[in-house]
């Protein structure tokens, strides 16, 4: 999502500088090309030799300067950036912009561009409280330009409270929502994730080894394509996607409970959760004591949730999720029809780099009527694209 755009990060004179650098090296390597404007004060806090080493550009710092490239830097600046992040943001430039001040090169581009603007505020959180800066930032939402933070907690200066900057994987997060085509708006999508965790007794379940990652990249990648998205989880350690609303359930009947709630209103359901098909037929109210020398849980039969709602689809798009380890393409197929599916991404867990815990994925897409398309080696953001973008395709299609 980042490669070849030209992001241009406006860094102000904040004790977090530092992490401003390490948002330039992150932008770099996920392939932007990273233009770095410091003001005046930022320079105090860090050398602009920090970010010309990592952005791979040299860095801008005043609004006249002799000419190196450009006719007319700012204006130039302000015209090839896709997207322009300023990292702190500080009291000073959210005021200078509220109240239409250009006076140095990066409140000048920020005035000049008419790309999309993310500012991530990090101050004192006395001065955040400050209602002056609060009408500030309710100005500039009103006016279209795009938040991410502060967050919470102990801020440099001791004090505790909202202002410090959010983490840099929020923003990175933030970032590629920005930049990402909405090709999704005014869809609803329902994401289903991780395992499903059958109790045996109240200390003991039955589960599997699903992190979530590939459901949780699926959310993801919707919400910055501008779905509205309902992520309907099983435990997992991850965080939740930005934007994405979130329902934990435990057990695969209340998995089956949430999801029929909400898939009559919802257009493309995507069931890459790991749903434990058995579940023990009697949950013991007491923790089972080890009394004979072997224990029998008997189990019976969950829900299939997906193959329900095979049945009950009007208008959805339904995609399911299999993890095989034998017979990939005919076991596949028979789960494409069994469960009346548009499109069943297949995956070999035994393969190195393929399915649970890992973070790439090695898939075969299968459609009805027996048509197979296999993808590479992927990541699994890049994978939850690749399948959106076929659901997409699938959409099209059928109008
Ligand atoms: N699934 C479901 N409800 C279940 C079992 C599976 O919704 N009780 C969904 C999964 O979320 C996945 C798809 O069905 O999208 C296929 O799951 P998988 O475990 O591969 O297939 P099963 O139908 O359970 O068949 P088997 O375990 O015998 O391979």
């Amino acid at each position: 999502m980042l490669a070849g755009k030209n992001i241009t990060l406006g860094v102000t004179g904040g004790i977090a500088v530092y992490k401003a650098a390490q948002l330039a090296s992150n932008l770099k390597s996920g392939g932007a090309d990273v233009r770095v404007i410091m003001t005046r004060s930022a320079t105090a806090f860090v050398s602009p030799l920090t970010f010309q080493t990592l952005s791979g550009n040299r860095v801008y710092t005043e609004l006249f300067e002799p000419v190196v490239e450009w006719n007319v830097q700012h204006i130039e600046l302000a015209a090839i950036s896709d997207l322009l992040v300023v990292v702190p943001a500080t009291a000073n430039i959210l005021g200078k912009v509220a109240a239409g001040i250009a006076d140095d090169l990066l409140s000048t581009v920020i005035m000049a561009t008419t790309c999309p603007v993310l500012f991530c505020p990090a101050m004192n959180v006395n001065m955040y409280q400050n209602p002056v800066v609060q009408r500030n930032l309710a100005m500039l939402k009103d006016l279209g330009y795009h938040f991410v933070g502060p967050g919470q907690g102990r801020l440099a200066c001791g004090a505790e409270g909202p202002g410090r900057l959010v983490e840099l994987d929020v923003i990175m997060e933030k970032i590629q929502a920005l930049l990402s085509p909405s090709d999704l708006k005014g869809l609803k999508v329902l994401v289903t994730a991780g395992p499903t965790l059958e109790p045996i007794d109240p200390v003991r379940y039955l589960t599997n080894r699903s992190s979530g990652k590939m459901g949780y990249a699926l959310a993801r990648a919707a919400a910055s394509r501008g779905a509205s998205v309902i992520l309907i989880s099983g435990p997992t350690n991850l965080q939740p996607p930005l934007g994405v609303e979130l329902k934990q359930v435990e057990t695969a009947a209340e998995m089956f409970k949430e999801v029929m709630e909400y898939f009559p209103r919802v257009d493309i359901v995507i069931k890459a959760a790991a749903v434990a098909d058995y579940r023990p037929r009697e949950v013991s109210g007491q923790k089972i004591k080890k009394t004979g020398s072997k224990l029998v849980i008997e189990c019976e039969k969950n829900p299939d949730i997906l193959a329900e709602l095979g049945r009950r689809k009007t208008h959805q798009t339904l995609v399911g999720f299999a993890a095989e380890t034998s017979n990939l393409e005919e076991n596949a197929h028979q789960k494409v029809k069994d469960k009346n599916l548009d499109l069943m991404v297949a995956n070999d867990v035994t393969l190195p780099g393929a399915g649970f815990g890992a973070d790439t994925n090695i898939v075969k897409l299968v459609y009805p009527g027996q048509y197979v398309l296999p993808l590479p080696v992927m990541d699994k953001l890049s994978l939850a694209h690749r399948i959106l973008d076929e659901v997409l395709k699938l959409r099209d299609n059928r109008q």
